[in-house]
């Protein structure tokens, strides 16, 4: 694909996705936990997580979606809150959110148990079910020490145009933090959108035969971020192919293209235990041992350790 150049990204965003009335006062938000943090001497990232859906009648009855889970993104912000980062975290609304993520397939009520009550008036006590709610303890008391520090800003999109527009405002709110301020892009954005102005207004009518579709591109924000938004940042792209065959020079190309720091790349079937970290130097494979997995370690753990360290050494290399 031809790549947009800056000002007809800027362009198009505005032009083409409305922006969300809430952007500004989200964007203050931003800008004030970078700030605090900043101060406080913590790094921030910024972890976008989860896929895009793209209506295709104004009056929504359907849309094209992926089928990225939000998984990626919140156990790394995790390993980054672990690793005395603060994190920003831009997630599709119902997607897999830091810590809770770890009970996703659980049914709640199952999870609790109901105890009778210290006495005649009091109410019945409700306690976790440690077997259906594993570590649940832990977690709960990490959830909570990370909530009452105020490290994790928790920022949802609903649609592409929400997270277009939330991106860019989030570049420009990190971008005052320079080098301190890193850039994890895990999110599977949709390629393609159609315009408003293209959108049929009602429901597609089957009745009216085969549906074929047009689609416009939609812009690659990698560029004005890298360029305009937050230049001294440290940032990372996400490169998912099926083909493995093509992965390292798709990654290698998005380098190329951008001038960024690193793309993590991965294939869909096998991203849960392997990926490459693609440098302009290097090209660094992590994964996940056999005994790893038995012991369900996560890759995120290692991917957020390799980019720590390389976060580190960009810094140094900007004094
Ligand atoms: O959520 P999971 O189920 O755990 O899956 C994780 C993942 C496979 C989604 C994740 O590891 C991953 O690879 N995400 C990126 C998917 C992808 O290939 O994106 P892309 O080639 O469309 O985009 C390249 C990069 O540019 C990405 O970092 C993307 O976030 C960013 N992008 C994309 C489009 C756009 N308009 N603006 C962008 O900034």
């Amino acid at each position: 694909m031809a790549e947009a150049g800056c000002s007809t990204v800027e362009g198009s965003l505005t032009q083409e996705f409305v922006v969300p009335s809430h952007v500004q006062m989200v964007k203050g938000l931003m800008a004030e936990f970078a700030e605090r943090h900043g101060s406080a001497g913590r790094r921030v990232v910024l972890v976008t997580s989860g896929g895009t859906k793209v209506p295709l009648e104004s009056r929504t009855v359907r849309f094209l979606d992926n089928f990225s889970s939000g998984r990626r993104g919140a156990s790394s912000a995790e390993y980054f809150l672990d690793a005395g980062y603060a994190v920003v975290f831009l997630h599709r609304h119902r997607s897999l959110y830091p810590y809770t993520r770890r009970y996703a397939g659980v049914n709640l009520l199952d999870g609790l148990r109901l105890e009778p009550a210290a006495g005649e008036c009091a109410p019945a006590r409700v306690v976790a079910d440690q077997e259906s709610l594993p570590g649940i303890a832990a977690v709960l008391q990490r959830y909570q020490e990370v909530k009452v520090a105020g490290l994790l800003l928790p920022v949802e999109f609903n649609t592409l145009s929400e997270y277009l527009h939330l991106l860019k405002a989030a570049a420009q709110a990190l971008s005052n933090m320079g080098s301190e301020a890193m850039f994890y892009l895990a999110a599977a954005v949709s390629d393609f959108y159609i315009p408003a102005s293209e959108m049929p207004e009602h429901k597609i009518q089957s009745s009216e035969g085969p549906l074929q579709l047009s689609m416009k591109m939609v812009p690659k924000m990698l560029s004005p971020l890298v360029k305009d938004w937050a230049p001294k940042a440290f940032v990372i792209s996400f490169k998912l192919e099926t083909d493995p065959g093509i992965l390292l020079e798709r990654a290698r190309r998005a380098l190329d293209t951008y001038h960024h720091q690193a793309v993590v790349a991965n294939v869909l079937d096998t991203r849960r235990g392997y990926v490459v970290v693609v440098t302009q130097d290097h090209a660094t494979e992590l994964a996940l041992t056999a005994a790893e997995e038995q012991a369900r370690l996560e890759i995120e753990e290692k991917i957020v350790g390799n980019l720590v360290s390389a976060h580190s050494n960009f810094i140094l290399q900007q004094d």
